[in-house]
């Protein structure tokens, strides 16, 4: 049984004895080989407009062309009065992927019609943002997390529910952490242009209802994911890739003076950038590194196949592999755990920092998220 390679058995010997309804964070418990993770697919994709209407198209992607490596974009400029900010207190849930889903039937759907009892053809359905969480889980010693998964027609939805602690913390948020939160769209809007022809242009508005979202399909091990992410941008050469290759991930950090800095841009940044990143095969990060003030004095492109490399110099530092076997070994928690297939059945999984993932299960409760609109349609 020692020699037998399946995952299974390594997944049972990192449950508590006793507490099957348990699963460990532990990271030594995930150090061992890379998990099959399949190049993700693009399937679609959608955008979100200044008021946050869904458009089953790719009218918001926006175009990277490489530009000035010693910039000096004012990442302050506009937010008094250029910036439309998206109402965070606004729950979406998993609506907007759930109304992509049913707008490409055919590009999702199993081979047999509506009648089929599972006719989305994947395990789990979510957003790439709530699988980047499952991926740093073990290295996360500050925020705990909420995921509620429905099980409805053999797919197993997962939807992020905000906690308490995250909750106060967005309703407290100090003056300079709100104008902090600008800085990295303004930098979005430096780098890019609506369209391929066009130059950036920083004197317009910065909308955050606006976004281009990519829907991916891929597999890790045995469970097959299907998920969105938003996409910052992509190379404006039409000779690029085909997505998700040619997208670019834009992200703002404060520069890097002192030994002790590079190691927590390391340790602590680089891994959620990778995880992030890796999870929709965007394949490139364009950094910009701003002063105290938020002016943008460096721009240096990050390839993320090589993250891996560049943090081993680190002590003590993440691994990619513990972020993907225990993403894995979560989802087969959940597979095992989240039994009854019923659109009005949660089972709420939870994390808190030092501590296993625990569960508990909602009949008709608050934490419900299918809508009815979804479930219908699926139901026929
Ligand atoms: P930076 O990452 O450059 O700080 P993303 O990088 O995922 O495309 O997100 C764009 C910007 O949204 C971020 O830019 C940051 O300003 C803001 N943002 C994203 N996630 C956030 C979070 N959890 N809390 C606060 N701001 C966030
Ligand atoms: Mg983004
Ligand atoms: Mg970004």
């Amino acid at each position: 049984r020692n020699r037998h390679p399946k995952t299974d058995y390594q997944y049972d010997s990192r449950q508590i004895p006793g507490r099957p309804e348990c699963l460990s964070t532990r990271k030594e418990l995930y150090e061992r080989n890379f998990p099959v993770y399949k190049q993700p697919a693009e399937v679609g994709s959608f955008s979100l407009d200044s008021k946050r209407r869904f458009f089953n198209d790719s009218r918001q992607i926006r175009y990277y062309a490489k530009l000035d490596r010693r910039p000096n974009f004012d990442l302050t400029d506009g937010y008094r009065d250029r910036y439309v900010k998206r109402d965070e207190s606004v729950k979406e849930n998993l609506n907007h992927l759930l109304q992509w889903i049913l707008a490409n039937r055919a590009a999702v759907g199993s081979s047999q019609a509506a009648a089929s009892p599972c006719p989305i053809d994947t395990d789990f359905v979510t957003w790439r943002g709530h699988l980047t969480k499952l991926l740093t889980t073990p290295y996360e010693n500050r925020e705990g997390w909420l995921l509620a998964v429905t099980k409805f027609k053999g797919t197993l939805y997962v939807s992020e529910v905000e906690t308490e602690a995250a909750r106060t913390q967005r309703q407290n948020r100090t003056e300079k952490h709100k104008e902090m939160t600008y800085w990295g769209y303004k930098f979005e809007q430096y780098m890019c242009a609506d369209d391929a022809q066009s130059v950036p242009n920083p004197g317009g508005v910065v909308n955050t209802n606006e976004a281009f979202c990519a829907v991916v399909r891929t597999r890790l091990a045995d469970h097959r994911l299907l998920f969105s992410g938003e996409v910052d941008g992509r190379d404006k050469d039409p000779r690029a890739p085909p997505p998700p290759e040619c997208y670019i991930e834009l992200k703002t950090s404060a520069e890097i003076c002192t030994p002790k800095q590079r190691s927590n841009f390391h340790r602590f940044k680089l891994l959620k950038w990778w995880a992030q990143s890796f999870l929709l095969g965007v394949p490139r990060i364009i950094a910009g590194f701003r002063t105290q003030d938020g002016v943008v004095v460096d721009v240096e492109t990050i390839s993320v196949s090589e993250i891996s490399h560049i943090i081993k110099a680190e002590r003590n530092c993440w691994k990619p592999t513990v972020c993907m076997n225990f993403c894995c070994a979560f989802l087969s928690f959940v597979k095992r755990t989240v039994t009854e297939d019923d659109p009005s059945v949660v089972y709420l999984f939870s994390y808190e920092p030092y501590g296993d993932v625990t569960f508990t299960v909602h009949r008709d409760s608050q934490y419900s998220f299918l809508p009815p609109w979804y479930v219908e349609e699926l139901i026929g």
